[in-house]
């Protein structure tokens, strides 16, 4: 799953068995139907029985649970999106069906289509120039299924619900989800989704997110789409200009790493790096490599404020490295930093300047209500007022923090 390390936490026994449940037939006893599948009853919990502290509800025009194993059951909504169907507790599902409906633009026309890319299988390839900052798609999930019983569920219990689970989408849903490359529906979330948290960042709001449409966009280590996942809504925005004819791609891993380590992190989805920035030669990869490794130095300096290395532009030159990289997907952190650096050194001008840049590059990264953006709406405006104005300037030292 993308960006996702799990740790597998449960190993749990056997207590249901494939069988035809539906026929109200299972293989031996303790096993009995409930909930129409083969489980034993001691595991299943009614989940109909809310604490009393509990105040959020499932929304009204979702249904169930269904088919409820220990906390795990199926909620789904045919209305949402192409269709939406989510496994987890009672009180994620009744979150999840809170969160705010996000409108979805009205497509007549993609920009983009879907075709055979030499090499890569299939690939989305741009049909009109895309400007930097176009929003290409926004999505609900089409499955969601909280992490911990993906991984912990005994196999026959896990497959038994996720096959039940994706006859509740409707057929639209149902046809983009089974297209997903992988040859059953728990490989198919291992290949595609995305690792997203509904209820805080902990074990039990861990959920995988499966965006069909999404899942056909390529790798590229330095690639021209940002994604963001709001809730459980996924966005992708053009990083930078994309060319008509041009392949649309986004970064499954982390992209501040040398050659080697981001051909060996892809290994482990299954192919070798092919990108163009895998693809240069080992003399440009070195530089590649040489300059990713100055901008760790720069920014730890920055961080540190040592005196000794850094400048007021020290920010800009971070900054300027990014760029010719190509690291457009991450040109707001560069950018802020920048801004940031120059209001400390009290230069107004240039902080404003990146400001600016920050606030429109945060925009297409984290969306334009985004703590990051706001901060840096704030310094654009009066640099002079920011709590970092001038605390480094000439004959003033560093005070830390
Ligand atoms: C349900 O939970 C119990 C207790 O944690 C566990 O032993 C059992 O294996 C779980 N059931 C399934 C089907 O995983
Ligand atoms: C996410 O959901 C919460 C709670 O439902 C809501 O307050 C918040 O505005 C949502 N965030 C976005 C970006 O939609
Ligand atoms: C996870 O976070 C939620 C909301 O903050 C909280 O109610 C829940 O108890 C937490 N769960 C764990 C396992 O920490
Ligand atoms: C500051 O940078 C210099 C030069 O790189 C280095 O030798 C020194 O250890 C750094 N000081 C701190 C406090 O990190």
């Amino acid at each position: 799953m993308r960006l996702a390390t799990l740790n597998a936490f449960l190993v749990l026994s056997g207590a249901l068995a494939r069988a035809d449940a539906s026929a109200g037939i299972c293989p031996s006893s303790p096993l009995q139907v409930v909930n129409q599948i083969c489980v034993n009853p001691e595991y299943v919990r009614v989940t109909s029985q809310k604490s009393p502290g509990d105040a959020i509800t499932l929304e009204s025009s979702w249904k169930g649970p269904e088919h409820c194993v220990n906390d795990t059951c199926i909620f789904f909504n045919e209305r949402v999106g192409d269709g939406i169907v989510i496994l987890t507790t009672e009180r994620n599902a009744a979150i999840a069906s809170n969160f705010p409906s996000t409108d979805r633009p009205k497509e007549n026309v993609l920009p983009f289509h879907v075709a055979e890319v030499p090499g890569k299988g299939i690939g989305i390839v741009a049909d009109r120039k895309i400007p930097k900052g176009e929003t290409i798609l926004i999505r609900t999930p089409t499955m969601m299924v909280q992490t911990a019983p993906h991984v912990g569920l005994e196999l026959g219990t896990r497959d038994l619900l996720y096959d039940l689970a994706v006859q509740k989408l409707p057929s639209k849903g149902h046809e983009l989800f089974m297209g997903q490359m992988g040859k059953d529906v728990y490989d198919k979330i291992e290949t595609n989704c995305f690792q997203l948290y509904i209820d805080g960042a902990n074990e039990s709001g861990s959920h995988l997110g499966c965006y069909p449409e999404i899942s056909r966009f390529n790798h590229d280590c330095r690639p021209n789409v940002n994604y963001r996942i709001n809730n459980m809504t996924h966005t992708t925005v053009a990083a930078r200009d994309i060319a008509p004819g041009e392949e649309l791609s986004i970064s499954y891993i982390e992209l501040m790493l040398p050659r080697e380590e981001r051909r060996s992190r892809l290994r482990r989805w299954g192919f070798e790096c092919a990108c163009p920035h895998c693809s240069v030669s080992d003399a440009q990869a070195a530089e590649s490599d040489a300059r990713l490794r100055t901008i760790e130095e720069l920014e730890g300096a920055l961080e540190n404020f040592n005196e000794t290395v850094v400048a007021a532009d020290t920010g800009a030159r971070v900054a300027d490295l990014y760029e010719t990289e190509g690291l457009h997907a991450y040109l707001g952190r560069a950018y802020t930093r920048a801004a940031l650096n120059f209001a400390l050194f009290g230069e107004a001008e240039r902080a404003r300047e990146y400001a600016r840049a920050a606030v429109a590059a945060l925009e297409r990264e984290s969306g334009s209500d985004s703590a990051d953006v706001r901060a840096m709406r704030v310094l654009a405006e009066d640099p002079r007022k920011h709590w970092t104005w001038g605390k480094r300037r000439k004959g003033k030292p560093g005070k830390g923090q």
